[in-house]
């Protein structure tokens, strides 16, 4: 699995007050998977995006992000993974307003080290590739809101990461951009990039390959689609004692987290 969220817990703290907003999440995406999210507003799913791209730290659990133990990373290791892994795309684009799309999309590079004329170089060719060719000089404010979502998806794919997630893709966007959108995700995804997306339109999750629903902070699987956890995490799981006090024995072994496949 590339990515793997196991006993995960989210609580916000205000003060005196402690919100619960992801309860025992236990996810898993296989690599090249497309998954949507779905569920009600403030259910939880932009807090539980936000955690599997490194943006946020869960309250308590674990994050298995390409094989890393995340959870157990410091904040500079996690923008590693951000920058390397991951790529996002939000509802509201989140371009920079006054940089021109190429310079938007570029910027990653520049976190990465990459010498200007490169990611000038880089960056056109990605703006090309979403049929932006023409409009490399534009700033956000001169693009219209599906040629806004195309720089984004330009800019998040610039890394090369082999994840990308999507809170809301097309959620801004009027049905023809959406579907532009839609079609993009669909050949990343056959280039074989992961996907995890968000969305509240049913039409929109019905591209994707798996959905996955979120009720106010817990996860609901499909009956028979509960999510059983890897090797890798299951023999972490006995190192740490977890689950020592109940050794598995030969009647409950279906039970046991270790028979992952
Ligand atoms: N920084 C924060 N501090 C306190 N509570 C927060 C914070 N961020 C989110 N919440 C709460 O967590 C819950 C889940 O929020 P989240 O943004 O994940 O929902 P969502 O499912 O993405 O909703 P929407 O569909 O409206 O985007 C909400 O009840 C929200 O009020
Ligand atoms: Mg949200």
């Amino acid at each position: 699995m590339i990515v793997e969220l196991r006993h995960v817990y989210k609580n916000y703290i205000q003060g005196k007050m402690e919100t619960p907003v992801l309860k025992d999440i236990n996810f898993g995406i296989e690599e090249g998977e497309y998954v949507a999210i779905m569920g009600p507003s403030g259910s939880g799913k932009s807090t539980l995006m936000n955690i599997v791209g490194c943006l946020d730290q869960a309250t308590s659990g674990e994050l298995f992000i390409d094989g890393r133990d995340v959870s157990k990373c410091t904040d500079n290791e996690m923008a590693d993974v951000r920058l390397n892994k991951i790529g996002f795309i939000f509802q509201n684009f989140q371009l920079l307003p006054r940089e021109t799309a190429l310079e938007n999309v570029a910027l990653p590079l520049s976190y990465a080290g990459v010498p200007v004329k490169e990611r000038r170089k880089r960056a056109a060719e990605a703006l090309e590739k979403v049929g932006l060719g023409d409009r490399m000089k534009h700033t956000p404010l001169q693009l219209s809101g599906g040629q806004k979502q195309r720089v984004a998806i330009a800019r998040a794919m610039i890394n090369h990461p082999k994840i990308l997630l999507a809170d809301e893709p097309t959620g801004a966007l009027d049905q023809a951009s959406g579907r532009a959108v839609m079609e993009m995700f669909r050949a990343l995804n056959d280039e074989g990039i992961t996907i995890l997306m968000i969305t509240h339109d049913a039409n929109i999750a019905a591209h994707a390959d798996r959905i996955v629903e979120i009720w106010d902070g817990e996860l609901r699987y499909p009956e028979g689609e509960e999510h059983t956890f890897t090797g890798s995490a299951a023999a972490k799981n006995k190192e740490t004692g977890a689950e020592q006090d109940q050794p598995a024995g030969p009647e409950d072994a279906e039970e046991t987290e270790a028979e992952h496949e």
